[in-house]
């Protein structure tokens, strides 16, 4: 899938200003492990300073995923394979509370925040989010 270029130009302005504050993704995970128990449990062994880096990582890699670029998509698979069932094992209904805390989490971070801007993440995310929960079921032998 092809994003547009004007929810793209929006998207990587409104990312660019969230990841120069360095609240942004701790806010972010402060907020989505307090969400819910079995997300809490989900994160009870993880050294979040390291999470923190592959998010930004991976946001970024949604983004060109969204442009058919072939290392991000190739990443994106092995990030969505290690969500699924038989790995980390993370429900699809979990990734609507991941977007709905992330575009919490950015409406606050964003001073330029606006329904132009919740679009664009919305859009963006939405993407990588839906390959994600596509690769639930999959047996990773294959
Ligand atoms: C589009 C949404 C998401 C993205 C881009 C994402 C990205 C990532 C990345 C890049 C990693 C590191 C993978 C690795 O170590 O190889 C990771 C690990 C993990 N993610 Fe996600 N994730 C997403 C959604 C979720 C959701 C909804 C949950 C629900 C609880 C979740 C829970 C975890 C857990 C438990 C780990 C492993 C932490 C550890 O190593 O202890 N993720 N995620």
């Amino acid at each position: 899938m092809q994003i547009d270029e004007t929810t793209l130009k929006v998207f990587s302005g409104s990312l660019e200003r969230c990841q120069t504050n360095p609240k942004f993704l701790s806010l972010f995970y402060q907020k989505f492990v307090i969400s819910n128990s079995e997300i809490r449990e989900k994160f009870s062994n993880t050294d979040m300073e390291n999470q923190k880096m592959m998010l930004h990582a991976s946001i970024y890699m949604i983004m060109l995923a969204t442009q058919s670029n072939d290392a991000a998509s190739t990443y994106l698979d092995i990030v969505a394979k290690r969500h699924s069932k038989s790995v980390l094992d993370i429900r699809p209904e979990l990734y609507d509370i991941w977007l709905e805390t992330l575009l919490e989490t950015v409406s606050i971070i964003d001073p330029m925040y606006k329904d132009e801007i919740e679009t664009a993440w919305t859009k963006v995310m939405t993407y990588g989010i839906d390959y994600m929960k596509s690769k639930y079921d999959v047996d990773i032998e294959n």
